[in-house]
């Protein structure tokens, strides 16, 4: 199964837009399958972002993702990880597309609202990274064929 890590980022907390993005997913169609409010440590930020070690702005990015709760999110589905990164928008929000989270919510690259896993691969890697034995649930959704054939 396809499956997909997204998280709201502390600015998209401390702006009162946890319930709007979970929503946006629920909404789609997809299954939620983890969920939880954390503060997140510097060295878990560092092991997700680990491949923009190198970039100038890595640090001022760890400062924004450890200052502050952030809401995890392991969301599974057909084709969930580039849907989702549709439904998030470009990262540098004033280039996202209206109608997208980025796009409706957000002004600036740095405060961009959400992530989300960039390929099945990753959506695998980060969910095991940022979620516990037991904190992601298996379940069927009732509604599931009324959102597939
Ligand atoms: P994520 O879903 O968070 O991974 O974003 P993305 O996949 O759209 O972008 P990418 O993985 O390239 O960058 C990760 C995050 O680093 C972005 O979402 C931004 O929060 C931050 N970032 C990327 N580029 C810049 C930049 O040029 N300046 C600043 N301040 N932050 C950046
Ligand atoms: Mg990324």
């Amino acid at each position: 199964v396809e499956e997909t890590y997204i998280m709201v980022k502390p600015d998209g907390v401390q702006r009162g837009l946890v319930g709007e993005i979970i929503s946006r997913f629920e909404k789609k169609g997809f299954l939620l399958k983890g969920l939880k409010l954390f503060q997140c440590p510097k060295d878990l930020a560092e092991e997700h972002y680990k491949d923009l070690k190198g970039k100038s702005f890595f640090p001022k990015l760890i400062d924004y993702i450890t200052s502050g709760p952030v809401v995890c999110m392991a969301w599974e589905g057909v084709g969930v990880v580039a849907s989702a990164r549709k439904l998030i928008g470009a990262t540098n929000p004033l280039q996202a597309e209206p109608g997208t989270i980025r796009g409706d919510l957000a002004v600036q690259t740095g405060r961009n609202v959400v992530h989300g896993s960039d390929s099945p691969d990753n959506g695998k890697r980060e969910i095991d990274l940022w979620f516990k034995e037991g904190e992601v649930v298996q379940w069927t959704q009732a509604q599931a064929p009324w959102l597939r054939e």
